[in-house]
């Protein structure tokens, strides 16, 4: 488990002040008390599909066949989930997965913040906590699909909407 360090200082220094193993700032950095909620990153697989089932319908997402939840989870080069977490207590808030063809390639699904959370920097230090583990693999070209109303949100992490005029192509059974 890593915990972000300094969440609410300086956005580019959020992932290299992560440590692994050790247990970051409080989330209130005014608060020195350890009973407060900290924000946490895990690549740990063995989610409670449950809990992330129940965080896709807080975004009003369409619920999907567990079973194939399950075999996307287990099939996908990168799992992050981001917890926060009191005391011995922990709550999934938010989760993304990537696929890759684990040499050039990566593709990044499933991005998804609690509502309680959004707006807080979060999704970005997740996405950048993505990247940073897809480029520690040496993946170089990160790719993905952005609903119309979140363009922005990737934009702002450095992601280019169709590079050289390149358009993502869908095809969908009849
Ligand atoms: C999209 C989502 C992951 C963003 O998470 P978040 O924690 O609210 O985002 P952050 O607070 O880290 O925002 C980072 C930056 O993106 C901007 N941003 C966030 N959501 C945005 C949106 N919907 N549209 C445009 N910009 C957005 C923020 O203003 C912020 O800008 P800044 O860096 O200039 O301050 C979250 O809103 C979410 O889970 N939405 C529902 C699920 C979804 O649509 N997922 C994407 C599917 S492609």
């Amino acid at each position: 488990m890593v915990f972000w360090k300094k969440l609410f200082s300086n956005s580019d220094t959020a992932i290299t002040s992560e440590t692994t193993g050790v247990s970051g700032e409080i989330l209130n950095p005014n608060s020195q008390s350890i009973a407060q909620p900290q924000i946490s990153f895990s690549t740990e697989r063995d989610l409670d599909i449950y809990e992330l089932e129940e965080l896709c319908d807080r975004v009003g997402w369409a619920r999907r066949p567990v079973r194939k939840v399950k075999k996307a989870i287990n099939h996908s080069f990168l799992v992050v989930s981001m917890w926060e977490v009191q005391g011995k207590k922990r709550r999934l808030i938010g989760f993304a997965r990537a696929t890759s063809d684990h040499a050039f390639n990566a593709t990044i699904w499933d991005v998804v913040v609690d509502p309680n959370f959004q707006g807080r920097g979060l999704g970005k230090a997740m996405m950048k906590y993505m990247i940073s583990q897809l480029r520690s693999e040496d993946i170089s070209n990160i790719t993905l699909f952005a609903d119309p109303q979140v363009v922005t949100f990737y934009q702002r992490l450095g992601f280019i909407l169709d590079p050289e005029g390149i358009k993502g192509m869908f095809w969908y059974p009849d």
